[in-house]
């Protein structure tokens, strides 16, 4: 099969879909690879290194969808994009379909195979292609918030590791899903105290079992939200509510209850928050500050270390495009029910469930 490797052109994105080391294994399948030139570039990759793992660059990201039978990519296309995807062609890449009725249309005129590694769902019902970034946000959450306590930054001024003779800073971890763990597990190991909250006691069981003696459970409740806000210094949002707006679990009234400085590092963002006075930023301009409490907000974290979100996301995609190379999208799917839930337009019709029902259009019939 010939696999396309476009730049992503998406404001602001500087992952690429496929490192070199994904090219070599596509060539050493027999696959042929083309790559954009320097769509690795603000990941780290050069063309060279492609080359040398077996790609020919191509000079225009006309070409690269012209010629290839499967588009591996990172964002879903936009408007730009929409006229160079071919009949029949596979695109494989992030798609949201849900948030953007006019994508949902142009993919469906374009008749390619649209399979989004958001729907990507294993047989414990996870998300192995959301979860890495997951992770990044994760730890880098705590990365964030450190640097946010800091005085210049308008923080507590307060060091989360602390020194001899000086307590630890103290973290809250709300949520104890990916996110949360990563986050607890990066706090933990700069020496803070953290208390990590769940509804779900097999989490919280989990985390008792796994992390060190300074990491401890609290269920997750108003009250206990209320208490422990007043004693932390960094406050990491991590929790999802699958296919529904975060809970907000922080209210506006409770930012007087907490200390000057305080941090909070929204990661459920992207849901909405779950803090009530979050509203997205980027990383041009990441925090504001609303009753003396620091708020860092970026709706796309893992944007800001693209090198680590590449290969964390190509070490989970792959063994997926070398499924799809190897054996073609209808038997790769029969074969593989993990991948079929990535189905989300074939050929013109919309196989996806929560595709129709975003948009109030006629269901998908099985
Ligand atoms: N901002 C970013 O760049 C970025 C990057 C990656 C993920 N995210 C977002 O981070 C959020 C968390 O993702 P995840 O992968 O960790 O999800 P997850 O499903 O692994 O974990 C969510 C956890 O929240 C818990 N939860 C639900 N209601 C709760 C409540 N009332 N109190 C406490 N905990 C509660 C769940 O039991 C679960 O353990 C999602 O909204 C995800 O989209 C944001």
């Amino acid at each position: 099969m010939i696999v396309g490797v476009p730049k992503e052109i998406k404001n602001n994105e500087s992952r690429v879909g496929m490192t070199p080391a994904g090219v070599f294994e596509l060539i050493k399948n027999d696959h042929t690879v083309y790559v954009q030139s320097g769509a690795g570039e603000k990941s780290g990759f050069f063309n060279q290194d492609y080359q040398q793992a077996g790609a020919t660059i191509l000079d225009t990201i006309g070409q690269v969808y012209a010629l290839s039978d499967m588009i591996v990519k990172v964002k879903e296309p936009i408007a730009e994009e929409y006229d160079l995807i071919q009949k029949g062609q596979i695109v494989f890449t992030y798609f949201h379909f849900a948030s953007s009725e006019a994508l949902t249309k142009a993919m469906i005129a374009s008749k390619s195979i649209c399979i989004a590694y958001e729907t990507v769902e294993d047989k414990e019902g996870t998300l192995p292609l959301l979860t890495p970034m997951s992770e990044v946000a994760g730890r880098m959450a705590i990365q964030q918030g450190a640097k946010y306590l800091e005085k210049p930054a308008k923080g507590r001024g307060v060091l989360l590791g602390g020194v001899p003779g000086v307590a630890p800073g103290r973290v809250l971890v709300l949520g104890a899903g990916t996110v949360g763990i990563q986050a607890a597990k990066m706090a933990a190991g700069l020496g803070a105290h953290v208390t990590i909250l769940d509804i779900n006691m097999k989490r919280l069981r989990y985390v008792n079992d796994v992390m060190p003696s300074h990491v401890v459970t609290e269920f997750s409740s108003e009250f206990n939200i209320r208490k422990l806000i007043k004693t932390h210094d960094l406050i990491v949002g991590g929790v999802l509510l699958k296919g529904a707006k975060a809970p907000n679990l922080i209210t506006r009234d409770m930012l007087k209850e907490m200390r000057p400085g305080t941090v909070i590092v929204d990661v459920a963002v992207d849901q909405g928050g779950c803090v009530e006075t979050t509203k997205a930023t980027t990383h041009e301009d990441p925090v504001y500050i609303i009753d003396d409490v620091v708020h860092y907000c970026v709706a796309n974290m893992p944007g800001a270390v693209p090198y680590t979100s590449t290969v964390a996301l190509t070490n989970v995609t792959l063994p997926y495009v070398l499924k799809l190379a190897n054996m073609g999208w209808r038997s790769a799917c029969n074969l593989d029910k993990s991948l079929a839930k990535g189905l989300n337009i074939v050929d013109g019709e919309v196989v996806y469930e929560g595709i129709t029902e975003a948009f109030n259009w006629e269901p998908v019939l099985a």
